[in-house]
Order: structure tokens, then C-alpha cells, then sequence
């Protein structure tokens, strides 16, 4: 079959027996969160030992889908009963936050050392955001993770996510579809040479079912860390409608909204507006913007522009260089003859 401008479309008979396939295939695997509750208890005992007033909250995806992908990381940061408490407040971006933030990693670091002498640790200062990257060991301890302090806009745009992905029963199904295709395809920042996060691809995911009308809008400012749950409740998944049906005609439209419809030169994915009013103007992210701006020396690109819903001028797609553009259109006509690879 051809789509417009003559490139070829995979048959939707095609595209729904393979959605319902991967379906039958992520319901047949272990998807609740005990493993990462386990982890949450033994991180809780070594934030204890070293600040008895931080508490550790899960963010990332186990709070967005409120499953646990076997092999994804688990998201941590250590909050204060202030952070809480001001659960709306802004992250503090400077220096001295960041030291602060290293210091109590790098002492949570020894106790976790001492109590779990077989897990792999290392603490990264150098980034946007100090983290303490954790390998855990066999078993149980297997699941990895990443832990930082006094952040609490992790934990807002996961709540945020997790608001938008409970309005559509497919708009789950859908993120984890666009997810793994951009991890095998090498898109995603995860993978070597990939440009965009999971995060990132979440956000894209929730403007085309906000651009769609399939969710309505959830104010920015609604999301309360002093509302939300240190350990985000399972919600266990649940078969696709008809098949699949929906969720393959919707994963295909994901594809061709953003290889046909979305207009990267003006416009920006955005939750923080009424999605479609976002311009890159509006912004200021543009050329002269682009030639100016770095972040610890590396160079930020306004070509395909994400807006970071708490974040003050943040593209969360800054590394998509024009040639990464060019490849991601290509992964994305590849994906609409393949199904994302589905079919492959
Ligand atoms: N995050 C963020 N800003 C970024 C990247 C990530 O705030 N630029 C936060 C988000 O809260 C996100 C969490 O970090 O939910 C984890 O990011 P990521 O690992 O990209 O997403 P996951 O949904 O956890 O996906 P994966 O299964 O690939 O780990
Ligand atoms: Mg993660």
C-alpha cells in the first residue's frame, strides 16, 4: 500500500496482528512493581542511615505506566520535608544546589557500599543533574538504578505523564510501543549515538494524543509533590480493545502526525500550553538562539523542539542535530512500512 508522497504503508491487517502480538507478549511477563518496592525498602534503610529527613520517591517510568519493565531502571530521588511540603516549587539550578546535592549522594553512596558491598556505584557530578548510578546484583538486587537529590520535578512531569496516560487505555500500550521501537532503532539518548529520551519520546507520545483530542489538558501547575506517593501504586494492564484494533490504527497515525502533520520548523511539542500554540519564536529558540546557546560546553539545537514542562527553557530534544533529524525521519518512514519494526 502507498501512503502520501508514494511511500509505502504496511497493510493495517498486518499492523494489528502485530500490535496484538507484542500485547500478548508484554501481559505474559511480570509487570508488577514488587521488584522495585523491594529495592525502594533497601534504598529507604540506606537513606535512613545517613539523613533520617530525606525521603526517597520513585519518578520515571514505574511512576508513568505504574508497571515494572523487566530491565528498565528504576528512577530515585531523595527529597526534604521542605521540598515536600513546597511540593510546587522550582528546582534550584545553581552551583551550590548541585554541590549540595553531590555531598549527600556521595555520603548516601558510602552506606550504600557498606550495606550492599556486591552493587556496582558510581557517582556522576559532571551532568545537568548529579547522580548516583547504581548496579544492583543478583536476584532480586538485580534491578538498577539512579538516585538524586532534592529535585522534585522528576517526580511533577511523572505524575503529569502518568495524568495523561490514564485518560486512554491505549495511550499506555502506545508508549511502550514508541519506546522499544526507539530503542532498537537507536534513537533513543539510552542507546549509543541515540538523541532522545524515553522522557522525550513520552512527552512526543502525549502531544499527538493532546493534538488528537484523545486526553484534555492537565495544567502544569496541577501536579503536587506534597499529593504524590514516594512509591507510585501498580496498575496492572489490561488487554487492548477489539484486538488491538485502536491501538494499531493510533500507532500508525503517531507515525504519519509527526512525518506529515507536525512542522518542526515552527512549531514545539508543549504540555504547558494548549497543544498547537506553541511556536518556537514564541520561545526564542531559534538560529541565532541555537548558534549562542550551550550547556557544559555542548551545543543545544532548536530542530525538533520539546518543551520541558517545568524546566525554564529547556528542549528536552536539544540533541537532535540537523543530520539526527534527517535519520529520525527515515526511522520514521521505515517504521510506516514496518510498523515500527513489528513486522520485521
Ligand atoms: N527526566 C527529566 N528530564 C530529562 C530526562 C528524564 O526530568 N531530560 C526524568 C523524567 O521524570 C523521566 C525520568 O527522568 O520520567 C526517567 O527518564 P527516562 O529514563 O528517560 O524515562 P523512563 O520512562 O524511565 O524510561 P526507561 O524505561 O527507558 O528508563
Ligand atoms: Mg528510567
Amino acid at each position: 500500500m502507498k501512503g502520501k508522497a508514494g511511500r509505502s504503508i504496511a497493510a493495517i491487517s498486518d499492523v494489528r496482528a502485530a500490535v496484538s502480538r507484542f500485547c500478548d507478549e508484554q501481559l505474559s511477563r511480570r509487570l508488577d512493581t514488587h521488584p522495585v518496592a523491594e529495592v525502594h525498602q533497601k534504598v529507604s534503610a540506606c537513606v535512613q542511615a545517613v539523613d533520617p529527613t530525606m525521603t526517597p520517591y520513585i519518578f520515571g517510568s514505574t511512576a508513568v505506566l505504574g508497571i515494572h519493565e523487566q530491565g528498565s531502571d528504576v528512577d530515585f530521588v531523595c527529597l526534604s520535608p521542605t521540598d515536600v511540603q513546597d511540593g510546587k516549587g522550582a528546582d534550584a539550578v545553581s552551583e551550590v544546589a548541585k554541590g549540595l546535592q553531590s555531598d549527600f549522594l556521595f555520603r548516601l553512596s558510602e552506606a550504600v557500599k557498606r550495606e550492599h558491598y556486591l552493587w556496582g556505584i558510581e557517582l556522576v557530578r559532571r551532568t545537568r543533574v548529579p547522580v548516583l548510578r547504581v548496579k544492583g546484583g543478583l536476584g532480586v538486587d538485580g534491578v538498577s538504578f539512579d538516585v538524586t537529590a532534592n529535585r522534585r520535578n522528576g517526580v511533577r512531569n511523572s505524575a503529569l505523564l502518568r495524568a495523561y496516560f490514564t485518560q486512554c487505555p491505549e495511550a499506555r500500550w502506545l508508549s511502550m510501543l514508541v519506546k522499544q521501537w526507539s530503542k532498537k532503532t537507536g534513537l533513543n539518548a539510552s542507546v549509543d549515538g541515540g538523541c532522545i529520551t524515553s522522557y522525550g519520546w513520552n512527552i512526543m507520545v502525549v502531544y499527538y494524543l493532546l493534538r488528537r483530542r484523545l486526553v484534555t489538558l492537565v495544567p502544569v501547575e496541577s501536579c503536587d509533590v506534597a499529593d504524590i506517593s514516594p512509591m507510585p501504586p501498580y496498575m496492572p494492564l489490561e488487554t487492548p480493545q477489539q484486538g488491538g484494533q485502536g491501538l494499531a490504527d493510533m500507532l500508525m497515525d503517531f507515525v504519519s502526525y509527526y512525518l506529515d502533520e507536525f512542522t518542526p520548523e515552527t512549531e514545539v511539542m508543549s504540555l504547558t500550553r494548549a497543544a498547537g500554540e506553541t511556536t518556537k519564536e514564541m520561545l526564542s529558540w531559534t538560529k541565532q538562539a541555537e548558534d549562542m546557546a550551550r550547556i557544559r560546553g555542548e551545543k543545544i539545537h532548536y530542530r525538533w523542539c520539546i518543551e520541558d514542562p517545568y524546566e525554564y527553557d529547556l528542549n528536552v530534544g536539544r540533541n537532535v542535530t540537523p543530520f539526527k533529524l534527517m535519520l529520525l525521519r527515515k526511522h520514521l518512514e521505515r517504521a510506516q512500512e514496518t510498523a515500527l519494526l513489528l513486522l520485521a
